[in-house]
């Protein structure tokens, strides 16, 4: 990634609230503010009546327009982690605040079904293993979001605009089962973007392609990310994936042992 990439990653780290345009221009508004607070953050799982602490009262702010990377072994916690923050899941004890503009919006605060409302409008997941749905064509996978949060009006155009930017704007009545592994992920990506949520999550969203796949589904992933001025947390095994981003944590039995602003470190290596 240039410096200008990351210059305008910061810039944009330093906006509160941005939306991607159908012009594909970005509004936003400008002052720093915490867009996800986890407060004591803690999931315990029992197995035969003994404890096992995945997540352990992890307390961290992160910032609009940030690029977050999560690494940590296999089993360290981290699809725990994201099935917290998109209220997939509830935790064993703390929270998950999530910033919607002024309103401060607790995840334990909400049941399961205001929990399901909120993700759908104001999350973009993306997963491992692209998740669309079959019986659906690539366009339906795209405005499906929109439709279900009752934005159907403007779900063609926003998903046509997002199609075309994943390069897959000739495809719009194909089916998954037809596509590779990359385009599916490409149509995914447009998914998550389309109701031009708060927050993307994604699962080693290139966990299953090839490496070069992998690295046009990233770069695409990036761009469009940054474009829209969307923060983006990433839980990856790529180290690599990690020298893109602003900040790298680690996870290591339930803790976060490390929070590295990955400019820094950068600055201060070479
Ligand atoms: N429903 C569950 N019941 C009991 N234990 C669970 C459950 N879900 C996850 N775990 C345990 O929690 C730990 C963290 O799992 P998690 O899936 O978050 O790890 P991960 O870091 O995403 O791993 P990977 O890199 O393999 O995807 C693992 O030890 C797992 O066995
Ligand atoms: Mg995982």
């Amino acid at each position: 990634m240039t410096t200008m990439m990351l210059e305008k990653r910061a810039e944009l780290a330093q906006s509160e609230s941005t939306s991607l345009q159908l012009d594909g221009s970005v509004r936003r508004a400008a002052t720093r503010s915490p867009l996800i607070k986890l407060e004591g953050l803690t999931k315990i799982y029992t197995e035969g009546g003994v404890d096992r602490t995945v997540l352990d009262a992890l307390d961290r702010e992160f910032y609009a327009g940030e690029f977050v990377c999560l690494l940590g072994k296999s089993g360290s916690g981290k699809s725990t982690l994201l099935n917290l923050i998109s209220g997939i899941d509830a935790p064993s004890r703390g929270d998950v605040v999530i910033y919607d503009g002024p309103n401060a919006v607790r995840l334990t605060a909400l049941n399961e079904q205001e929990r399901t409302l909120f993700r759908r409008r104001h999350i973009g997941i993306i997963f491992q293993f692209f998740n669309l749905i079959p019986t659906l064509t690539v366009l339906e996978n795209v405005t499906l979001p929109l439709e279900l949060n009752g934005q159907a009006r403007d779900a063609r155009s926003r998903a046509q605009m997002l199609l075309d930017r994943v390069g897959l704007g000739n495809r719009l009545n194909t089916f998954p089962d037809k596509l590779s592994g990359g385009e599916q992920q490409r149509v995914a990506i447009a998914r998550a973007l389309a109701h031009d949520p708060l927050l993307i999550l994604a699962d080693e969203p290139t966990g299953n392609l090839d490496e070069d796949t992998g690295d046009t589904v990233l770069t695409l992933l990036l761009e469009l990310t940054r474009d829209a001025g969307k923060t983006l947390f990433m839980a990856t095994h790529a180290p690599e994936v990690a020298r893109l981003a602003d900040r790298v944590l680690h996870l290591d039995h339930g803790k976060l042992v490390s929070d590295q602003a990955w400019r820094a470190t950068h600055e201060i290596g070479d």
